[in-house]
């Protein structure tokens, strides 16, 4: 069935994924499409309307990105963001020039008011904080266009001429940062657009098996799995598209946390795809002996995996497509430039130099965090696995700390599930983005029954944060803390002392190594 289609047309800004997945969130289909594509070919996706996104350049640079006029004749609804209003001002006869400093040029969180009889505002607070990052100023809007939104230091934050059904905003309304910005999107889909929100995530997965049936053909696939929400969500959605056609590749290096292994097996077990799980932890626990370095078992524990991934892949034979779970932030990421590097992450991406295979598959490229959770639930995947939290590459051996053992890890592996157990049982672990446990190497005097104890310091780490590069260690209650220290010197042996972390990131980072 086709839905209704918005195109969101790409000026190059760093939010147009966003503005997508916010579309989305309303319900409503849409395409991100180059600013160059030709009218004629986004006119045959049948769009209800466009947004226009917003873009590096000023409008009045003569090399900046222009959009074809006749988009304008349409009759179809518009909503520019940003550069993407200034454009549409400029293309309409209005004027945008340089803000003088200090006047009209906004960054960061502003307070804005606005016109509640404008569409875009309907039903909204007439006062809130919006997200400005603009330089640029609408010196004069054009003829049609009514003010619809202001600040202290501009007048013209949004225009709107209802007629044409065009609106345009200086503002972000796609990030987190402006109040009722969903809102304000939602307004511009039902009440411009005429959208009817006929669109869910399990269209996306239709959709989505759909294309990889017409890619992959007969083709063999083959899929590295970590365990992890992504590769676990790309893994299901390939499995359905493809069956049999599909070989998952599990190196269980041994350094999971408990029961997670099996879980993963048994996660996959309702597909017939070919599943392998490698159980690699000797080999591993070989290669981390005697290594203290946290940059060292980063680097062991890569390249063993590498290496065990590839001889699996070798018994398979030639196969045709890679897949990996490449998620939207980790394309924005990597597309940072060289920050300095303070923990080198090992993803299981770096794999395609050695496997032989034409071409990498990425189905969730475009797809934000808590939009694969959703797909995964839309798969049948169960919810401990579709909610797990984020766990590092390296997985425990970078939360034993100094040289990682056998003992030690199962050590840790008991008082790890044993916090998550009373997280859980508390219903903490809905408001926190990381938690888990750290086997530190300092022992310390204790004393139980009668006898003096010499045994190891378990620290408890719980973090709050939007993107992990920075992080708030999390208030959790007392008493939660108090029943997890309880339980945990009492049930695991050869820990005698609890610590609960109060740094926040930075200075500390969110593990421990
Ligand atoms: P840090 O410790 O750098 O952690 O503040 C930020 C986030 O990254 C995760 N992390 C890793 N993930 N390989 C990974 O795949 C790694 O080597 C690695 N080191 C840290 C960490 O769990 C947190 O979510």
């Amino acid at each position: 069935m086709a839905h209704q289609t918005v195109i969101v047309l790409d000026f190059g800004g760093q939010y147009n994924q966003l503005i997508a997945r916010r579309v989305r969130e309303c319900g409503v289909y849409c395409e991100v499409k180059p600013y160059k594509t030709p009218l004629a070919q986004l006119l045959e996706k049948k769009p209800i309307g466009f947004i226009f996104t917003g873009g590096p350049n000023s409008v009045y640079d003569p090399a900046a990105p222009q959009v074809d006029p006749a988009i304008f004749t349409l009759g179809l609804p518009i909503l520019g963001i940003c550069y993407g209003c200034q454009l549409m001002a400029q293309a309409l006869g209005g004027e945008v020039t340089a803000a003088q400093a200090d006047t009209a040029r906004e960054y960061g969180k502003t307070e804005t008011f606005y016109d509640t009889a404008c569409t875009l505002f309907k039903g909204l607070d007439a006062q809130g904080i919006s997200w400005m990052s603009h330089g640029d100023y609408m010196a004069q809007v054009p003829q049609g266009f009514a003010l619809a939104a202001h600040s202290a230091a501009c007048p013209n934050v949004a225009i709107a001429d209802e007629d044409r059904r065009f609106y345009g905003v200086q503002f972000h309304p796609e990030v987190n940062h402006t109040q009722n910005g969903l809102a304000m999107i939602r307004n511009f889909l039902y009440g411009a657009c005429g959208a009817t929100g006929d669109w869910t995530m399990g269209d996306y997965k239709e959709t989505a098996i759909r294309s990889i049936r017409e890619k992959v053909g007969s083709g063999k696939v083959l899929l590295a799995l970590s365990g992890g929400v992504d590769s676990s969500v790309a893994a299901a959605l390939l499995a359905e598209a493809v069956g049999s056609q599909l070989t998952c590749v599990f190196v269980d290096h041994g350094l999971m946390r408990l029961n997670e292994g099996d879980e993963v097996e048994e996660a996959f077990s309702k597909w017939s795809i070919n599943f392998i799980r490698v159980n690699a932890e000797g080999l591993f626990l070989h290669k981390l002996a005697g290594v203290r370095d946290p940059e060292a078992k980063r680097k062991i524990i890569g390249e063993e995996f590498i290496r065990v991934f590839e001889q699996e892949a070798k018994k398979i034979g030639q196969v045709d497509f890679l897949v990996q779970g490449t998620i939207y932030p980790d394309v924005i990421e990597s597309g940072l430039g060289d920050a300095a590097v303070i923990k080198s992450h090992h993803n299981v991406g770096g794999l395609p130099d050695y496997v032989d295979f034409k071409e990498i598959i990425e189905p969730l490229r475009l797809l934000f965090k808590d939009e694969v959770r959703q797909l995964g639930r839309e798969l049948g995947l169960p919810e401990y696995l579709v909610m797990r939290q984020p766990f590092p590459g390296p997985g425990l051996a970078i939360r034993v700390i100094g040289e990682v053992t056998k003992d030690k890890l199962d050590t840790l592996r008991l008082a790890d599930f044993i916090f998550r157990d009373e997280m859980a049982k508390a219903g903490e672990d809905r408001n926190l983005d990381q938690y888990f446990a750290v086997l530190t190497n300092m022992r310390s005097v204790g004393v139980m029954g009668d006898g003096r104890t010499y045994d190891y310091t378990l620290a408890l780490r719980a973090v709050t944060t939007d993107d992990f590069m920075t992080a708030d260690w999390a208030r959790i209650p007392f008493d939660l803390l108090d029943r997890t220290s309880t339980r945990i010197v009492n049930e695991v042996p050869k820990i005698n002392r609890v610590v609960y972390d109060i740094t926040s990131k930075p200075p500390a980072t969110v593990e421990f190594e």
